[in-house]
């Protein structure tokens, strides 16, 4: 995929975001990088860069990455290396075009959020309007399209949304693997005990969120109220819960949702506390739901 422009049409952070929301799997090839950083290199007819880019694309796509190439990337000088990848390669090639008008890019240019020292009077003397590299398919994306705009039509059109790599990360790499087991084992979870003991009720217990997950985005919420639709299910007409008496988060949530906080032996920072709840020095304050038959769970609770 070659994603082009000129100075200030956003290519390199639309490059990245596009790589950065399909994942591993994707490289980027960053003509500044390339020619900048690695080669220290000016322009010029014997260049390195353009071979260098174009060799270095072909090699990353025979080993199954896909491959972005982003940068003004001038059809004088690359032409010919941009166009040799894509007449090769069995698989699709996408190329973009980020086109903005020499005013655009000078507005984006001065409010730059990392200012590159390049005068208006040199990117003026720079400006190529419409330089596209004429293959097949080509996406002249205008400047009236946004950020989000211009990485969802990128990652659609190219199908990279919904296309699996094929390289050892993520696919075959031990990490990334291990990767996935911790993600799995950091879902959210709860348990609920429902047994002869109280037929009618359902206590429930451990209600946690990673850190992972992100919270206080209403996962507890929302695991509350899963059990409380199987409680129901279940013929009970209440939930019932524990916490230690100083779990902040876990009494807050309680309240956010609703549950009632029973009265007894002493209270801590105005929660009720039962004390040896849970045997000899395990002191717990108790909040209970009762479930209406129809109709939302409890305040908070998402069904
Ligand atoms: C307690 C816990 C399950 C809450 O999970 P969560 O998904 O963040 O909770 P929710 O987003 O559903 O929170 C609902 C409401 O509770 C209150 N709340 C939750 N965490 C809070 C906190 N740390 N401080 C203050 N209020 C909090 C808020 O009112 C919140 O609503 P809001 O974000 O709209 O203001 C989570 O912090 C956790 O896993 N803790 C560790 C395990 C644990 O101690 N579990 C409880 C004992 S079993």
């Amino acid at each position: 995929m070659n994603i082009r422009g000129d100075s200030g049409s956003g290519k390199t952070t639309t490059a990245r975001e596009v790589r950065r929301r399909y994942g591993r799997g994707c490289a980027l090839i960053e003509l500044d990088q390339f020619r900048r950083v690695v080669l220290r290199e000016h322009g010029g007819l014997d260049a390195v860069a353009p071979g260098f880019i174009g060799m270095s694309a072909r090699y990353l796509l025979s080993t199954g990455y896909h491959a972005i190439v982003e940068g003004i990337l001038r059809t004088r000088s690359y032409g010919t290396v941009l166009r040799q990848p894509i007449a090769e390669h069995p698989g699709p090639s996408h190329v973009y075009y980020l086109d903005v008008s020499f005013e655009e890019a000078i507005r984006r240019h001065h409010n730059r959020a990392e200012p590159i020292p390049v005068s208006a009077e040199e990117m003026r003397g720079r400006y190529v309007a419409l330089d596209t590299l004429g293959v097949p398919a080509e996406h002249v994306i205008p400047e009236t399209s946004t950020f989000e705009q211009t990485v969802a039509t990128i990652l659609d059109t190219s199908g990279l949304a919904g296309m699996a790599p094929a390289t050892p990360c993520p696919t075959r790499c031990a990490r990334c693997a291990q990767k996935r087991t911790e993600d799995r084992n950091a879902m959210p979870a709860t348990t609920g005990r429902h047994d002869e003991d109280g037929p009618d009720d359902v206590y429930v217990q451990d209600v946690a969120v990673h850190p992972a997950h992100r919270r206080r985005r209403s996962v507890a919420g929302a695991l509350v109220s899963s059990v409380a639709t199987q409680a129901r299910l279940w013929g009970c007409h209440r939930l019932w819960f524990t916490c230690a008496p100083g779990n902040t988060p876990a009494i807050a949530t309680r309240r956010r949702l609703g549950l009632r906080n029973l009265p007894r032996n002493y209270t801590v920072d105005g929660i009720q506390v039962i004390a040896d709840c849970k045997g000899p020095g395990r002191d717990r304050p108790v909040f209970e739901l009762d479930l209406p038959a129809t109709g939302p769970v409890a305040e908070g609770a998402h069904t």
